[in-house]
């Protein structure tokens, strides 16, 4: 059975947690592809509310195998909390593999992070300040620090040595950070590397036998395409390598892109953002304020207010082609339930002209203004609904709007951040 990714079509938070939970059901390998713990997974089960940040979000299935894939980065202190804290709560992380290429995030990528931010001053990104960029960058740059280096005892200290000097130089001259000490750093993470080496494999290995087997597999992303690298708006964006695009998921996994052929983007049914970076459709009146409030829009990872607008469907439609979604997942229909009006963005007006394309250049996205169409809410409840034919009619007519400008049909929605709380239109697992 060829495998299928999820990933987000907006600037994360989209829902993409709750979507795999549900869907792990059906599959027998959950692996997340890219991204470490600047990522949030929200979700509620009956096991209770959970808030994962590098365990894949079929960890809840004691049958499944989960799998942090090559393409993640990985701060293991971070990570063997998670995996404590799910451990104390009675989730099992007995099927969870971590892929010995899968880079680390070492004590001075958070230092480096926050430094870059401070010193961009008022062109700070607003990155969640885990480090996680500056550990991409360490990557590409071939000065990182891998899994497999981390669990090699004697093969760490020399490599972290090495490592360490160069780094702690760039800390002190470029800057004016105090340097680490190399006992300190040593000692923390091989003990962590010691806790987490059990878990440790050839994950690119598992994913491939579990396709020859027939197996579904599912790959989870994290962020969402509009924060990508190569198509995000630049500079505002994450430095995951691979890409958070659903082309990232074969190489964050260590299997061919023919082994891929659906494409699960989850869309909320309107937009947010958190950090910095343009947003079109962002509302700074008390439509906003309603949205954030009645949606609950504070981060997962940094409880910053989330940035909320209505539905982009310039963008939306941008990230559907540019990932090949072949499913449309709508989450949060429900936090809409009691608008009298709705409106989705169909075009941006920008210097006089109307422009239907997502623009590479970020100036000119600040200064797009968007075009909207304007729809009558349905001011009823949806929650408890379970059919799409049971959906109030201007809730049916808006899905199928959303659905004709992304271009890809609408198979699921949500109607609720708990696991059952969704219509099936047409599987996509
Ligand atoms: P992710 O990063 O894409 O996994 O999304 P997050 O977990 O960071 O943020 C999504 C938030 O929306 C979480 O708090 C979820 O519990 C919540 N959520 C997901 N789907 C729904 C839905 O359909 N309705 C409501 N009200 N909340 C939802
Ligand atoms: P999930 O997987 C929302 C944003 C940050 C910042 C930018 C760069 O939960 O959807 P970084 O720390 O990655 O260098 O920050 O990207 N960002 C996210 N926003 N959801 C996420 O992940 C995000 N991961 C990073 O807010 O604007
Ligand atoms: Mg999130």
């Amino acid at each position: 059975m060829p495998a299928v990714v999820v990933i987000g079509g907006q600037w994360g938070d989209e829902g993409k947690g709750r979507v795999v939970d549900f869907h792990s059901q059906y599959c027998s390998v959950i692996a997340r592809y890219s991204a470490g713990n600047n990522a949030g997974h929200t979700v509620i089960n009956d096991r209770g509310t959970f808030a994962l940040r590098l365990v894949p979000a079929g960890i809840f299935y004691d049958d499944k195998d989960c799998v942090i894939g090559n393409g993640c980065a990985i701060n293991p202190i971070a990570l063997w909390e998670e995996i404590e804290g799910l451990k104390a709560r009675g989730v099992s992380a007995e099927r969870l593999h971590i892929s010995d290429r899968a880079h680390v995030v070492m004590p001075w990528h958070p230092l480096i992070d926050a430094a870059d931010e401070r010193l961009r001053g008022p062109f700070a990104i607003g990155t969640t300040g885990r480090g996680i960029g500056p550990a991409f960058v360490d990557k590409a740059g071939r000065a990182g620090i891998r899994m497999c280096d981390l669990i090699d005892g004697a093969g760490f200290r020399e490599r972290l040595r090495i490592i360490l000097e160069y780094k702690n130089a760039v800390l002190e001259k470029l800057y004016g950070l105090e340097p680490l000490s190399f006992d300190a750093v040593y000692n923390e993470y091989r003990e962590a590397g010691e806790r987490l080496l059990p878990y440790v494999t050839d994950t690119s290995l598992l994913v491939q036998e579990a396709l020859d087997r027939g197996d579904e597999v599912l790959l989870e992303g994290a962020q969402g395409a509009l924060l990508d690298l190569d198509f995000g708006t630049y500079e505002f964006v994450t430095s995951s390598v691979p890409s958070s695009t659903a082309a990232g998921a074969a190489v964050g996994v260590g299997i061919g892109p023919n082994r891929i052929n659906r494409v699960a983007g989850v869309y909320k049914a309107y937009t947010t953002r958190v950090g910095n970076g343009p947003m079109p459709t962002e509302l700074f009146d008390e439509e906003g304020e309603r949205l954030r409030n009645v949606g609950r829009e504070y981060g997962t990872v940094t409880g910053r207010p989330r940035r909320c607008g209505w539905f982009d469907a310039v963008a939306a439609r941008f990230t559907a082609r540019l990932n090949g979604v072949t499913s449309a997942v709508v989450t949060r229909l429900d936090v809409l339930d009691a608008f009298p009006v709705i409106r989705v963005c169909t075009a941006y007006q920008v210097d006089g002209a109307e422009l239907r394309s997502f623009p590479a250049n970020t100036t000119v996205l600040a200064r797009c203004t968007p075009v909207y169409e304007d729809f009558p809410g349905w001011e009823t409840p949806t929650s408890d609904v379970r059919r799409f034919a049971d959906l109030p009619a201007n809730a049916q007519a808006y899905l199928r709007r959303l659905g004709e400008l992304l271009g890809a049909p609408v198979d699921i929605i949500s109607v609720g951040p708990e696991r059952d709380q969704c219509i099936q239109v047409r599987p996509v697992v």
